[in-house]
């Protein structure tokens, strides 16, 4: 087996589960009683604002009510003791990684605690509710403020950055991803083009499944710890 001295790690809903958040697939497809193309897409709040911020704003409330599980606790470890590259990309908007201590962190779909102001583009932190009542901290508009959130059919962040990590990896690991959505999706394939060893961590095989080298199946909070301590040791 070849040196690893580069890892990018990719998580998805499946990591902060344990800590309460509800993923995306599990029940019938509903996203907290909400079909995506209701709350999660640009037309979506074009045409029903109100609906769409009281989507995240519940969303972001729920932030304060749970907290990191030892999954994301582990990744930060990692990510603190590992000598070598590493970036951890997450799909998720909620802040458990970097509360678990995490700085090597990319959130290509946005932050739930961040808001964009469509009149002069500023991004800012925000962790209240975002509605009619969220002026822009640099232009003090009202009312033209959305959540900082990559929706369906627009470009996630960080995609140049993502891609180079993955062209240079030694170990892609996936965790917590359905492997539902692209371009996440796509990142296995990527990481394969320079023979990266890849490795699946999930609750039950991903729709890529096929794609890793290693798969292992169960809870994060047990099989995150298990193979950050493996890859420490
Ligand atoms: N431990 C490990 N894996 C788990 C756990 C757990 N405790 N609980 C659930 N999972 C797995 C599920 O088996 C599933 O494969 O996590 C995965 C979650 O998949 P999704 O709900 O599809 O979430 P995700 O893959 O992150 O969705 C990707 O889709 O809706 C968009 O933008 C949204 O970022 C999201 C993207």
């Amino acid at each position: 087996m070849h040196e690893i001295d580069n890892i990018v790690i990719l998580t998805g809903a499946g990591i902060s589960a344990e800590s309460g958040l509800n993923t995306f697939r599990a029940a019938d497809g509903l996203w907290e009683g909400h079909r995506v193309e209701d709350v999660a897409t640009p037309e979506a709040f074009l045409r029903d604002p109100d609906l769409v911020h009281e989507f995240y704003d519940v969303r972001r409330k729920r932030l304060g009510e749970v907290e990191p599980n030892a999954a994301h606790v582990a990744l930060a470890r990692l990510d603190a003791e590992w000598p070598g590259e590493l970036l951890i990309v997450t799909q998720n908007v909620d802040d458990l990684h970097e509360r678990a201590g995490a700085k090597r962190l990319l959130h290509m779909h946005g932050e739930l605690l961040q808001g964009w102001c469509l009149r002069c583009d500023e991004r800012f932190g925000w962790a209240g509710a975002l509605g009619e009542g969220a002026a822009c901290p640099r232009c003090q508009t009202h009312g033209m403020v959305r959540p900082d959130i990559v929706w369906f059919g627009e470009m996630p962040y960080g995609m140049e950055r993502i891609e180079a990590a993955l062209l240079e990896a030694d170990l892609f690991v996936s965790i917590g991803t359905s492997g539902a959505v692209y371009p996440a999706a796509g990142f296995v394939q990527t990481a394969k083009y320079r023979a990266a060893r890849t490795l699946e961590i999930n609750l039950e095989p991903s729709q890529g499944s096929i794609f890793f080298d290693e798969r292992r199946f169960g809870l994060a909070s047990a099989e995150v710890p298990r193979w950050v301590d493996e890859t420490l040791f």
